[in-house]
């Protein structure tokens, strides 16, 4: 049997070509990175988690009319996705300060912000992601204001979806990234639509009552049972049965 070739290795994730034109496999790691790589771990069942977390979130997103690259999981770590030309920005929404914007504008941490604020970095590890608006976007061209314009709306109908899905599991949503892809019809026609994952990894989740951090800053900030505490979030959504040891082996 031939080996299936891998079109791009990523920090936490694999994307190896599909079984049809225009689809791809997307395999998590357990692999996990904080700091532009400075700092490294393998957390033993993340992949598995994220997986699953992530196939819950986008398939109700789909349904919800929220098009995304989801089409279906294939097995404990991977998942069928369509194949789209990324769009080289990371879209962040916060509901809460928290991170990086605590620390530029001196807010308390846990400090609800006026309205969810919508985000542009640019991705590139060399320079760190760095914070850009709308008139660099448009300048060099990662994308047009009619893209970044579908992007903020998408943003917005995610974070409204998933707030209402967290609060329902007793955890305040504080921030999320998303990533973008673009799709190309019959007339080559585009369309934006959600690529990467949601999960854990990519969102800033807090037990409602205790403030407990249940996502990667457990990583970031070495406050450990990182795997266990993405186990609860799993658990809580319905997709896993009980608590389990963070491998991954009771999920349903
Ligand atoms: O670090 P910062 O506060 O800007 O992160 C905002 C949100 O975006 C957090 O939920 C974080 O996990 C996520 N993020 C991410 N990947 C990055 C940068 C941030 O998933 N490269």
């Amino acid at each position: 049997m031939s080996r299936r070739k891998k079109l791009y290795e990523g920090k936490a994730k694999i994307l190896y070509e599909g079984p049809e034109p225009g689809t791809l496999v997307q395999h998590f790691k357990d692999d996990a990175t904080a700091f532009n790589n400075k700092k490294q771990a393998v957390l033993e069942g993340k992949g598995v988690l994220n997986n699953r977390i992530s196939e819950h979130i986008m398939e109700n997103l789909n349904r919800i009319g929220v098009p995304t690259h989801f089409i279906r999981r294939l097995n404990m770590r991977e998942q069928l996705v369509r194949e789209v030309e990324i769009i080289p920005l990371e879209v962040v929404v916060r509901n809460v300060a928290a991170g990086s914007i605590a620390q530029r504008f001196g807010l308390n941490e846990g400090e609800p912000l006026p309205r969810a604020i919508v985000e542009f970095y640019y991705k590139d590890d060399a320079l760190g992601d760095p914070l850009v608006s709308e008139e660099h976007i448009a300048a060099f061209n990662w994308a047009s204001p009619q893209d970044v314009d579908d992007m903020i709306a998408l943003a917005l109908r995610v974070n409204d979806f998933l707030s209402g899905l967290f609060t329902g599991a007793g955890i305040r949503l504080v921030d999320f990234k998303l990533e973008f892809g673009r799709i190309y019809d019959q007339n080559d026609m585009t369309r934006i639509i959600l690529a990467d994952e949601i999960s854990p990894d990519s969102c800033r989740l807090w037990d409602m009552t205790s403030g407990e951090k249940m996502d990667k800053d457990r990583f970031r900030r070495d406050l450990g049972n990182v795997t266990e505490a993405y186990a609860e979030v799993a658990r809580r959504l319905g997709i896993m049965k009980e608590t389990g040891n963070g491998t991954g082996d009771e999920a349903i």
